[in-house]
């Protein structure tokens, strides 16, 4: 009995916890639902001009999934794209190993953490402060990459099929997309996410909630990730006209693709022999 008693309110305290952070979720649907394609964007860069400031970013090198991926799909000397650069942690890495980098980033503060770290690394790059979505391309690459996961930070179907469609015109010939996203299970949306879908055109919002779509916090900043089936994000990819050259699993919960517009046979089973090769034991998802 005493320690029943003792214990009370260690048990209060985990049911108050558990109580305010369903809360604060309830409470961050229903402002999501009628927040605008503007707010989202403002508040998505706040999240990530925060991120890009965490001392994690700062190390300068590829995670090791990075490293896999796009060893098994850039050659050397490319002329790359990293859409999504961030403060500068995969753009200086690429850099170093000898690729020539423009990099994409509409998060201004991201955008000057970017541009210092060049300067620390006396390495040099442009960098573009500008959404994917409107980023007009002033030359062609061998590569477009989204930096990790930034696929999923665009908001529509539309949207990322039209970007992919503008990269596809924006390559060379033997050009190559590399993404990577977040990948779901085949649940049912969560009761917070289908209440935003469900309020949201009712307070005029002009987002579409697509289903895999989500508002998260870190650290109390708001920020909106699409999370794919990978059947669905093998469907934009082919209706944008791109060839799926490799399609996997990099890790727990973590899809890669690789995707090129040229229609060779040869060279392409040579390729997906040396993808692979270099992927294993990465399971395929397709
Ligand atoms: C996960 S962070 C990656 C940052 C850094 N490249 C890294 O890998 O550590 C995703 C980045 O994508 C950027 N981003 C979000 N929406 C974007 C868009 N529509 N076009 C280009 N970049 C975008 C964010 O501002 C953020 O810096």
């Amino acid at each position: 009995m005493a320690t029943a008693i003792a214990a009370l309110p260690c048990v209060c305290s985990a049911s108050m916890g558990r109580v305010a952070f369903w809360l604060n979720r309830l409470f961050l649907q229903l402002r999501a639902a009628h927040w605008r394609r503007t707010d989202l964007a403002t508040r998505s860069q706040r999240h990530w001009e925060w991120f890009g400031n965490q001392p994690t970013q700062r190390g300068y090198a590829l995670m090791d999934w990075e490293q896999r991926f796009y060893a098994s799909a850039l050659h050397d000397n490319d002329e790359l794209l990293l859409i999504g650069c961030g403060s500068g942690r995969d753009l200086v890495a690429l850099l170093r190993q000898g690729h020539s980098v423009d990099g994409v980033e509409p998060a201004p503060g991201c955008v000057a953490l970017a541009k210092q770290a060049l300067r620390d690394h006396h390495l040099q790059a442009q960098i573009f402060p500008d959404p994917i979505e409107t980023h007009t391309f002033g030359k062609r690459y061998d590569a477009a990459i989204f930096s990790w996961c930034t696929y999923c930070y665009l908001v529509s179907s539309n949207d990322r099929i039209s970007v992919l469609q503008r990269l596809r015109r924006a390559l060379k010939p033997s050009g190559r997309i590399l993404l990577s996203y977040v990948v779901r299970a085949p649940s049912p949306t969560p009761g917070g996410m289908r209440l935003t879908r469900w309020l949201g055109p009712l307070l005029r919002s002009d987002i579409a909630w697509e289903i895999g779509a989500r508002v998260a916090t870190h650290h109390r900043l708001p920020f909106f990730e699409r999370t794919f089936l990978p059947s669905e994000i093998a469907a934009e990819v082919q209706q944008a006209g791109l060839r799926i050259e490799f399609h996997q699993e990099a890790e727990k919960g973590l899809g890669v693709l690789l995707a090129t517009a040229r229609a060779g046979c040869g060279e392409e089973s040579q390729n997906r022999h040396r993808h692979r090769a270099l992927l294993e034991p990465i399971t395929s998802i397709l």
